[in-house]
């Protein structure tokens, strides 16, 4: 008998996602294990528990996905799942915490695609306000468009002090520049979008973030870009579905939450068929989830 197609899902949260559970199926896991509760001082002995049984052939059918909520301590738990391992006995192992590193990555391939589309040029030197920064999407949001050339804000109703604390945290972690942003108040959030050429909305579900009124103060604006799904908008104007369309009222093209919806989760289930079929052991964080939204985009 072959043997199964084994995902070991480690989470740091009481429960792991029911939507990664069904991602994984749908791309070819056979058994899937949900270990919850999980510390990072507990990952190193689970992935050795996980690696040593199946022998050389059976790590290939092997596989460790990190859930959670925290965007900076499932990179933690990533990296500590790869130093934990001894070869030959080397799994594939991915991150995606509460989705955030696959819609990050598709959120900003997609607002990269439409700047290229009007303009020719991408993220490089471009201003960046992400309102809701400080969530698990908008931190990676904020660090792949920074890693993208662009100079990027994490915004925060909890004030300036606060975004920057969040900001200079995700930074550090990941090696790159984030200022911090107030959006305590209308007046601080339309100060900080007044000369932004793009505003990524991540903030949490069913929350207007951006009203027509406010977005009369982006003179500059070139992409507004909403990852909330569930009404009413994140940004007055920007449809579920529209994929560059204009922003009545303003110059901006906008891009709603099910457009980049439909490329996190071709990305995501690209990533786990990756980790399936690769001949070998794959690592996958949200840079290989940025390159795959490219390819998803790219390939139309
Ligand atoms: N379309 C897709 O494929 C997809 C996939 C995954 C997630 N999502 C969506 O992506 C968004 C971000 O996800 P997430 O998990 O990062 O979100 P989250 O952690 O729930 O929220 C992100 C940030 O929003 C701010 N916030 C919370 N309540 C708010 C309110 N009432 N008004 C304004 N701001 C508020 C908070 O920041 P401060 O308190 O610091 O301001 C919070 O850190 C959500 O809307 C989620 O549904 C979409």
């Amino acid at each position: 008998m072959e043997r199964p197609y084994i995902l070991h899902m480690f989470s740091p949260t009481r429960q792991a996602s029911p939507f990664d559970v069904n991602m994984a199926a749908d791309a070819g896991y056979q058994i899937i294990v949900p270990y919850c509760d999980l510390a990072l001082d507990g990952v190193a002995a689970l992935t050795q528990d996980a690696i040593f049984s199946r022998g050389p052939k059976g790590v290939a059918r092997t596989g460790i996905f990190v859930g959670g909520r925290d965007a900076l301590l499932a990179a933690d738990m990533l990296e500590r799942c790869r130093a934990s391992m001894v070869k030959p006995f080397v799994v594939s192992a991915m991150a995606d915490p509460s989705g955030a590193y696959t819609t990050a990555a598709a959120m900003v391939a997609c607002v990269e695609a439409a700047l290229k589309r009007a303009s020719g040029a991408g993220l490089q030197g471009k201003r960046v306000v992400v309102l809701g920064g400080t969530g698990p999407v908008g931190r990676i949001a904020g660090v792949l468009a920074a890693q993208a050339g662009a100079e990027v804000f994490l915004s925060s109703r909890a004030g300036a002090d606060a975004a920057e604390q969040a900001a200079q945290a995700t930074g550090r972690r990941f090696g790159v520049t984030l200022h911090g942003a107030s959006g305590a108040d209308r007046a601080a959030v339309r100060a900080s979008i007044a000369d932004t050429e793009i505003v990524l909305a991540c903030a949490a579900a069913g929350v207007q973030v951006l009203s027509a009124e406010d977005l009369g103060h982006a003179n500059r604006l070139a992409v507004a870009a909403d990852i909330n799904a569930v009404p009413p908008e994140g940004i007055a104007g920007v449809g579920v579905m529209d994929d560059g369309k204009p922003v009545a009222g303003t110059q901006a093209l906008g891009i709603g939450a099910l457009a980049v919806g439909n490329v996190k989760y071709q990305t995501q289930h690209r990533l786990l068929l990756r980790m399936i079929q690769a001949e070998k052991p794959q690592l996958l964080s949200f840079a290989e989830a940025f390159a795959m939204a490219r390819e998803v985009l790219a390939a139309g």
